[in-house]
């Protein structure tokens, strides 16, 4: 079904995305971005799955880029096309999923790598990640959201210089800086990812997509965001599970939530 990712669903409904192109470090070509495209509609639209965890193959690379080698066939409005596709088909609707999304950075995270990172809910690396926004380097800016969502997650002067100096970061500065929140060992990479993601699953889905959606809306300065949060916490006591929720605080119980 799909040429270069793999995607793995796990019984209690965690679809683990590989983008698979370890010989390329895992560079977004379009076949990437065509399949990642149908791997986050598949995300929205079936039922069975629960929350996502997005990974590189091999040992090196989360993803290091964009294809460079297709950008030789572009001129300014393939150009505009291409960032066009790839933030309106992946990247935005990574962000706006109202399921959660992990990042699993284990290698390389450099310009589309770092900037599909960051259109994930949030990241988790191992401790051999680096992470930059080099387009510079070619005579570019990032064109899938980089220069908003890195200013977003580490602030106008961090962002500023990562972008224009097209400098490598290592996991811990990145961790010190909150473009990651958490970092492990290699092979606990995926472990620490789920186990986060369980978490999160146990909780009310309408809640959770709640939380994204408010959290995307500040993000994004939206004036009414104060406003669209207390529209949702009217909606959510509407909702069955905020009655099992509160039913089984009450109860002393653990609540079983079925996300209506
Ligand atoms: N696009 C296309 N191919 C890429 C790529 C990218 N973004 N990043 C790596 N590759 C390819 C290399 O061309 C090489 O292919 P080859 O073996 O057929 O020559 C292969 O992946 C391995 O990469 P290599 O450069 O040999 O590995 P390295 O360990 O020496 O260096 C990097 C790793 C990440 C520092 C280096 O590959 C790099 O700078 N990549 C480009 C990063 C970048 O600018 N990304 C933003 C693009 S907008």
């Amino acid at each position: 079904m799909y040429k270069t990712i793999l995607t793995e669903q796990s019984e209690d409904g965690i679809l683990k995305i590989t983008i698979n192109r370890p010989e390329k470090l895992n560079a977004l070509n379009s076949d990437v971005i065509a399949d990642l495209s149908k791997a986050i509609f598949d995300l929205h639209t079936n039922q069975a799955i629960k929350g996502a965890i997005i990974t590189g193959a091999g040992p090196k690379s989360f993803v290091a880029g964009a294809d460079i080698s297709e950008f030789t066939l572009l001129d300014a409005q393939g150009g505009r096309k291409l960032a066009e596709k790839g933030q309106m088909e992946v990247f935005d609707r990574i962000e706006q999923s109202p399921k959660p999304v992990i990042a699993a950075v284990n290698g390389f995270a450099l310009g589309g790598g770092c900037e599909l990172a960051m259109a994930c809910h949030f990241r988790i690396a191992s401790h051999q990640a680096k992470f930059g926004q080099p387009e510079v380097n070619l005579g570019l800016i990032p064109g899938y959201g980089g220069t908003q969502r890195l200013t977003q997650l580490i602030g106008k002067g961090r962002a500023m210089e990562l972008m224009m100096t097209g400098a490598m970061i290592d996991a811990q500065e990145a961790y010190r800086i909150g473009l990651v929140n958490h970092l492990t060992e290699p092979e606990n990479l995926l472990d620490k990812a789920t186990d986060i993601l369980r978490v999160i699953l146990s909780k009310a889905p309408l809640a959770i997509s709640r939380i994204i959606d408010l959290v995307n809306t500040a993000s994004i300065g939206d004036p009414d965001g104060l406003k669209k949060e207390m529209d949702a916490f009217g909606e959510l006591f509407g909702t069955e599970d905020m009655n099992e929720g509160v039913t089984a605080f009450l109860e002393k119980r653990k609540p079983v939530f079925k996300g209506a």
